[in-house]
């Protein structure tokens, strides 16, 4: 079985979804397992679900890959659900409710003693969420599970202190409540479907109205609200904080905000945003390595190898020698874990043919042009390959990068829609 991530919109009916989806109140929407139907797509819509991870009813032949849960679900499910009402909740009052947040705080305490239980949480998993409104609650409650994984491993690297338990929960809660204020900005703002221009003036204000929303609530600890006002904080002493002065005093920022920066970064960019593509871990890996010392603690960046997988299961990837090929098991270079494991699905030369429907290992990541979360997204992503250095092209990608040569079933009908899409939505040149 293979999973794949598809726009709602093309999804095919009988396939199976293989996440758990909320609506924006928090109820339930789909359940991880349910089958596609007219109205399972029409109500993912409505609720403005654009992306979605699923599996196609049938068996292929070759390596299996059961994604490993990072908690048990109905403990997840339960959280999520409490962090969204939470937010929700916090829109439509503009005002936070002291029984929602002390609920949260209650979920947000079983979410960490689970993620400290058994062995170092493994994000192996390719994300499908995109963050359309910037401060969903998908993005916080990621960037939960992601502080608190990051806080395990620096700690048992000796690279941090051991936490007290009071400071983890501190360092949990500022995760999810980095970006709470951000509910107090114009909507149209969050959901631009550009990059911002002047709007960063009142984009930069979010900490400052984070914390403002946090004053009352005096059970809160300083060190949540340090995460929440220093979050956008640099380690270069760049970057903004409260609105009277960006700086912290004496440019020190506490750990756990630098833990909660880190996390918050490569979530972001794991994520789609309206005007950019959601980049692999791979390459938002890569973005924190050469960010590390300037816009990040460099003793942290390298603790995020132990936690994510570089190439995911269903990651798609352009290779040098013109094939697609997915990723069946995931992996990466780092002689942490097994090499990714893939099958190739496409071929954009005639050279490249022969590979079609072959199993690979992708030996190193120089093997790689590009990648992407999902067809359509890699069809765009060929679709700019002209910012790409021509000569790390195969020949047939620089003359004509929509040729495609083959496919195996399923990924042909695919690849030729979303190829179609794009003409169809780009004008010839
Ligand atoms: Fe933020």
């Amino acid at each position: 079985m293979f999973r794949i991530v598809l726009p709602v919109e093309e999804l095919q009916s009988l396939w199976i979804v293989d996440e758990d989806i909320l609506a924006e109140n928090g109820q339930p929407l789909v359940r991880r397992g349910a089958v596609v139907t007219p109205s399972l797509k029409a109500a993912m819509l409505r609720h403005g679900i654009e992306r979605v991870r699923v599996r196609p009813d049938e068996e292929v032949e070759g390596l299996d890959w059961t994604p490993g849960e990072i908690l048990p679900p109905a403990l997840a499910f339960r959280a999520r659900r409490k962090i969204q009402e939470l937010f929700s909740n916090t829109v439509r009052k503009r005002a936070l409710s002291p029984q929602l947040l002390s609920e949260v705080a209650q979920q947000t305490s079983d979410v960490i003693d689970r993620l400290f239980e058994g062995d170092l949480p493994l994000f192996a998993e390719l994300r499908s969420l995109s963050d359309f409104d910037g401060y969903t609650h998908e993005h916080c409650w990621s960037v939960l599970l992601i502080s608190i994984a990051l806080a395990r491993a620096a700690q048992e690297t000796g690279v941090i202190e051991n936490l007290h338990y009071q400071d983890c929960l501190s360092l949990g809660l500022g995760a999810v409540l980095h970006d709470i204020g951000k509910t107090q900005l114009p909507r149209p703002l969050l959901q631009k479907a550009g990059p911002l221009d002047d709007e960063w003036k009142l984009m930069r204000l979010h900490p400052q109205k984070g914390i403002d929303l946090l004053r009352p609530y005096d059970l809160l600890m300083p060190l949540s609200r340090a995460i929440v006002a220093f979050h956008h904080e640099r380690i270069d002493g760049g970057g903004y904080g409260l609105a009277k002065g960006h700086t912290l005093a004496e440019g020190i920022i506490p750990e756990t905000v630098r833990i909660v920066s880190i996390a918050d970064a490569y979530d972001a960019m794991v994520s789609a945003r309206p005007y950019r593509r959601a980049f692999l871990p791979y390459e938002a890996l890569d973005i924190l390595a050469a960010e590390a010392g300037r816009q990040f603690d460099d003793r942290l960046v390298p603790l995020m190898e132990e936690i994510v997988v570089a190439f995911p299961a269903g990651s798609l990837l352009l290779l040098k020698d013109g094939t697609v090929a997915t990723v069946r098991s995931p992996g990466d270079h780092t002689g942490k874990r097994p090499l990714p494991e893939c099958l190739v699905v496409a071929a954009f030369s005639d050279a490249a043919l022969r590979h079609l429907g072959a199993s690979m290992t992708l030996e190193s990541r120089s093997q790689v042009i590009l990648g992407a979360v999902s067809p359509d997204d890699l069809i765009a992503c060929i679709a700019q390959t002209q910012n790409l250095n021509p000569a790390s092209l195969p020949p047939p990608l620089r003359e004509n990068p929509f040729r495609l040569a083959g496919a195996i079933p399923l990924w042909d009908e695919l690849l030729t829609h979303e190829i179609s899409e794009h003409f169809a939505a780009t004008p010839a040149r």
